[in-house]
């Protein structure tokens, strides 16, 4: 280990033992840095049995700083112990950061890989765009996935295509027929957000294969792409930058959602229109992975970037951001829909049923169930001042105080048009809450920072039940 990798590490374990005063907030299903910053998921996997979720992780600064990555596994994706950080920003391509990536599982090895960031001292007039940076595509491996390999540099800015700025990153990676592909997320230098498809024979040496872009340019940058197929449909995903106007005025700053593909993403796909995965204030780069029992299943990172609108009360706790709950993605009446993963069942404490109308006082975490929904009215309030509701061809989700300095953070209203409203599933956390709407076809996802732990959801005529989840 080299001096500066010793050396990071000591900081960051002690930055870790520093716990005091942090408690508040902490959530007790959601995947949570230690100390400091959380960003994206990363190297989402089942290997030999075990779930891995790795981290966008700066401890030493709850607002961010330099990334490396963090590492939590899981029997059951439940309960999470914290592994440490497997990855610091200690070699020449990477240290400005272990960006985001992913893991591939074969013949019992894990690959990673990430981008490398790099990020060149300022004083020559660099944009950071076109001049200033370096995103280097690496690989670790491991036998375990608890030990680690060295890191291999695999590309560099020039094996990308030269149209592209120096914006190039977070690679995901699956096989096909015999084949590995790859895929990244890209700006051009016309500031066009486009996904870039590499191929190889061997894991190790990659050429780039193709392009996926929209018909019209869409967003200057995406961010953390992904593509699986579900029931024989091709599903790509991705975070995109600068999306402005029109339906994007009342959003998030930025946007994570999916398009459908009439062809394989090698073979020059066309796009169907985009689809947002979440409609809430907090959701970003979502990464999905394969279950050994062959279930699709989402991690996202509930926090979103660059925003000023709002804030995480956690921050004065020493920490901000978390996970999602892992949801599985999975295909109804053609449709794409998400669901929380059925291990949280194993966790249920005795069922609350009621119709029409339900009050509960005194949980902290629970799931809430509403269906039937024959009405066109729906209305939940969660902790006093978060109101889910349904009327008028609009499903919202709204905060009534909308200060920073509230159960808000500051958040206000985000909303969707929707002709029926038939469920509603809640799934609440000590700060978060997740809302997935008619079987998960449009999901909402908020951090809050409730001082009351109350319940109330009132739909006529429809039928009710309340879990507490125990953990
Ligand atoms: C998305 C992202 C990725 C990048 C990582 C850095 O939130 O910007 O594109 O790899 O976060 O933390």
């Amino acid at each position: 280990m080299s001096a500066l990798t010793n050396d990071l590490k000591k900081l960051t374990e002690a930055a870790e033992r520093q716990t005091d005063g942090r408690d508040r907030f902490r959530q007790k299903l959601h995947l949570m840095p230690p100390v400091g910053w959380l960003n994206d998921p990363n190297g989402l996997c089942q290997f030999k049995g075990i779930y891995h979720a790795f981290f966008q992780y700066s401890p030493f600064n709850p607002e961010g700083g330099v990334k490396m990555w963090g590492h939590y596994t899981s029997p059951d994706m439940i309960s999470w112990d914290y592994q440490g950080v497997i990855m610091y920003p200690d070699q020449p391509f990477d240290c400005s950061g272990v960006y985001s990536g992913c893991a591939f599982i074969e013949d019992g090895e894990m690959y990673l890989y990430y981008t490398g960031n790099v990020k060149l001292e300022d004083g020559d007039g660099y944009d950071y765009i076109n001049s200033g940076r370096e995103a280097n595509t690496v690989l670790v491996k491991s036998g375990d996935g608890i030990h680690f390999g060295p890191k291999k540099l695999l590309m560099k800015n020039r094996d990308y295509p030269s149209d592209l700025t120096l914006h190039v990153r977070d690679p995901k990676v699956w096989k096909k027929d015999g084949v590995y592909y790859m895929i990244q997320g890209a700006r051009t230098k016309d500031d066009v957000g486009q996904a870039i498809i590499f191929r190889s024979e061997d894991k190790v040496n990659w050429k780039v294969h193709s392009r996926v872009s929209t018909a019209h340019p869409f967003g200057y940058m995406w961010e953390c792409p992904d593509y699986f197929e579900l029931d024989g449909t091709k599903i790509l995903s991705a975070s995109v930058q600068g999306l402005e106007g029109g339906e994007w005025e009342d959003r998030n700053v930025y946007q994570s959602g999916y398009f459908i593909l009439d062809r394989e993403i090698y073979d020059n796909p066309g796009l169907s229109e985009y689809h947002l995965w979440d409609y809430g204030f907090d959701y970003y780069a979502p990464q999905s992975f394969e279950t050994e029992d062959g279930r699709l299943i989402q991690i996202g990172w509930m926090g979103m970037p660059d925003c000023e609108e709002y804030t995480n009360r956690t921050i004065e706790d020493g920490w901000q951001h978390c996970f999602t709950f892992p949801r599985e993605v999975y295909m109804r009446d053609g449709k794409v829909c998400q669901r929380p993963v059925r291990e949280l069942e194993e966790k249920f404490g005795p069922v609350e049923t009621a119709s029409g109308q339900i009050s509960m006082e005194g949980y902290q975490v629970y799931e809430a169930d509403i269906s039937g929904i024959c009405g066109s009215r729906f209305r939940a309030v969660i902790g006093e001042e978060l109101i889910l509701e349904y009327g008028d061809g609009c499903f919202e989700m709204r905060f009534t105080d909308q200060d920073k300095g509230s159960v808000s953070g500051g958040r206000g209203v985000r909303y969707v048009r929707l002709n029926k409203l038939k469920d509603v599933k809640i799934l609440v956390d000590v700060s978060s809450v997740e809302a997935f709407i008619n079987g998960g076809q449009y999901v909402f996802s908020t951090r809050y920072y409730p001082e009351k732990a109350s319940f109330c959801a009132e739909a006529q005529g429809a039928e009710m039940s309340f879990r507490a989840v125990r953990i």
